[in-house]
């Protein structure tokens, strides 16, 4: 149908001004192709620990799971690190996703030709990046047993427990195989099977799925590798499937080599509604002054658009007219040089909207 429910959670920071931002570009895309949206704007992150005292409100994720797709800003902020650890804004980022079942998270990484000399690499050492990070979003250290501080003295202890079961892994790879093909069919599968028996279990699948598809070229690289390999040849890759904490960590590396963290969207994927972000977080040092850079909030409403919504052209328009927006010279702050025009989230927002 041409009628769309989309939930829309702002969250916390710099989370409404780019999610406002990405709303009307969406709209403005929607309206061209004569597409209807309903958005429903729904609490999480700290704004939903002040309104209602829990970081991710039933009523929330009951209207995520009704939707076709939900797009997200960022959660989190100083004013909430001192509450209980059950209770933090991140909880509620990693609780829909849980609830969701979203267990594939897609970062793709590419370099704007408009921006290849912002990247702090070399022009020539990104000039061919285009790569996709598929990182393992619902097990790992992130939803492991977990013990916080306990006991005192040099005893005082905490820790964090690993696990990852065969299916969680046979799923995840099996994302990474299709994604794979739809591209130069290369995929990087990223561990530390040297050290951690759930990353030896992790390369045994990946070794299986790689057997299972002579058409992959898989390759099997340690995490401390792979982070230096993205700063020396980030063009070499194709494919990047990890787990949850490693993939969280290398794709900050992978976005950065764009030019900055603020244009790289995310897809999360897998057996509910599916959830679409940027991969910054609510940058609280900028938040309020109208200066953070919304691309990749719709880059994000870009990859909901294809993925969720069945609008592949909307997405491609969205994303042509942000590629003009960059050739045309506007630059929001953190990507800004002399001679480019300068705007704020409102005037990056305008320009794309002008260019749809
Ligand atoms: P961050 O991504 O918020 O900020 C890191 C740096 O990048 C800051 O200097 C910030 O100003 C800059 N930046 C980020 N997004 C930008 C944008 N769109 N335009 C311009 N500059 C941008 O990471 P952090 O400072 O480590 O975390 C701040 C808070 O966000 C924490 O509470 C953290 O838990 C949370 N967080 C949330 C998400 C999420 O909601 N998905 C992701 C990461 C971090
Ligand atoms: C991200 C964020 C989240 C994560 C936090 C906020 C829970 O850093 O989406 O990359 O670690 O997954
Ligand atoms: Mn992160």
């Amino acid at each position: 149908s041409n009628e769309k429910e989309i939930v829309i959670i702002a969250g916390d920071g710099i989370g409404e001004e780019i999610t406002a931002a990405a709303r009307a570009v969406t709209e403005a895309a929607f309206q061209k192709a004569g597409v209807t949206a309903h958005w429903i704007e729904k609490k999480a992150g700290g704004a939903a620990i002040d309104a209602y005292g829990e970081p991710l409100p039933q009523d929330t994720i009951e209207a995520c799971r009704k939707a076709d797709a939900v797009l997200l800003g960022a959660v989190g902020g100083p004013k909430w690190d001192a509450v209980a650890p059950h209770l933090r804004p991140e909880q509620a980022i990693l609780g829909l996703r849980k609830a969701l079942g979203l267990f594939c998270n897609l970062r793709p990484v590419k370099i704007y030709k408009a921006l290849e000399e912002y990247s702090p690499l070399k022009a020539d050492l990104v000039a061919d990046v285009d790569f996709v990070i598929v990182r393992e979003l619902t097990g790992g250290i992130y939803f492991g047993e977990r013990q916080e501080a306990t006991g005192e003295g040099p005893d005082e202890v905490a820790w964090d427990k690993e696990t990852y079961h065969r299916y969680e892994i046979e799923r995840i790879m099996d994302v990474a195989v299709e994604t794979a093909k739809k591209r130069r069919g290369k995929i990087a599968s990223v561990d530390k099977a040297n050290v951690l028996a759930a990353s030896r279990l992790w390369r045994r699948i990946a070794e299986e799925k790689a057997k299972a598809h002579p058409e992959i070229a898989m390759d099997y690289l340690y995490v401390d590798n792979t982070a230096m390999q993205l700063v020396v040849n980030p063009g070499q890759f194709d494919v990047i499937v990890t787990s949850n904490l490693f993939g969280d960590i290398l794709s900050d590396e992978g976005a950065v080599i764009s030019g900055s963290i603020g244009l790289l969207p995310s897809a999360s994927m897998g057996e509910g509604t599916a959830l679409y972000e940027p991969i910054h977080g609510s940058a609280p040092d900028i938040a309020g002054q109208g200066i953070a850079n919304p691309l990749g909030t719709i880059l994000s409403a870009a990859m909901m658009c294809r993925h969720s919504l069945g609008l592949p052209a909307v997405a491609d328009a969205i994303e042509k007219a942000v590629e003009q927006t960059l050739n045309d010279g506007y630059r929001t702050g953190e990507i800004y040089k002399d001679g480019m025009k300068k705007v704020g989230t409102a005037g990056m927002r305008d320009a794309v909207i002008a260019r749809l």
